[in-house]
């Protein structure tokens, strides 16, 4: 099996397993974080891609990114931008570092977004006819987006979701379990209510 098809069956295989709504009324950050090991595996798909160009491409996994790229990706960004941060910066408690660490997650998203709607286009475009698709600016293009993705996911891991979980209180956390609930079951995201 090529790495590309291995990093594809990662990726569906992380996807394939959301947290219940119990788990995430218990801890609303788990299913952000259920999203970013999604995320993570996407990225070491593109990885895969950049590594098999310009003439290894598989056009099935090419067109799974994209469609990642695509939905997914906005989706998760939409999350965090229309319903984690506003109940993060409406609480009580929240401090300064906190605020500028939600303005700094907010700058980024609206550039990545714009490059993973680039990105998406430019593989689309490499796939369907591989003579009008430059190999090396495709490369540069998939390299840039994942190893900023990637650090990005780690440090909403490791300082900006820590700093929320030590200044926000327990009732402003269940409320933020609930709103993430109500978001994902309005875009019609699945979600396992028991086990
Ligand atoms: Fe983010
Ligand atoms: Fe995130």
């Amino acid at each position: 099996m090529s790495e590309q098809m291995r990093q594809r069956e990662n990726l569906a295989a992380a996807a394939n397993h959301p947290p219940t709504a119990a788990e995430i009324r218990h801890d609303p950050f788990a299913y952000l974080s259920y999203e970013h090991v999604i995320e993570e595996r996407l990225c070491d798909l593109l990885e895969a891609i950049a590594d098999a160009l310009p003439d290894g491409v598989s056009p099935v996994c090419a067109k799974l990114a994209v469609d990642y790229l695509q939905s997914r990706f906005p989706g998760h960004i939409a999350l965090e931008n229309e319903i984690v941060f506003p109940v993060l910066k409406a609480a009580r408690s929240v401090n300064l570092s906190l605020g500028h660490a939600i303005k700094q997650a907010m700058q980024e998203h609206a550039a990545d977004e714009d490059t993973a709607a680039e990105l998406a286009e430019a593989l689309t475009a490499f796939v369907d006819d591989r003579e009008a698709g430059d190999a090396n600016v495709l490369g540069y293009m998939l390299r840039g987006f994942f190893e900023q993705r990637r650090r990005h996911i780690v440090w909403e891991e490791s300082l900006l979701y820590p700093l929320a979980r030590s200044n926000v209180e327990a009732a402003e956390v269940d409320g933020l379990g609930e709103s993430i609930l109500h978001y994902l079951m309005q875009s019609n995201r699945i979600v396992r209510v028991s086990g």
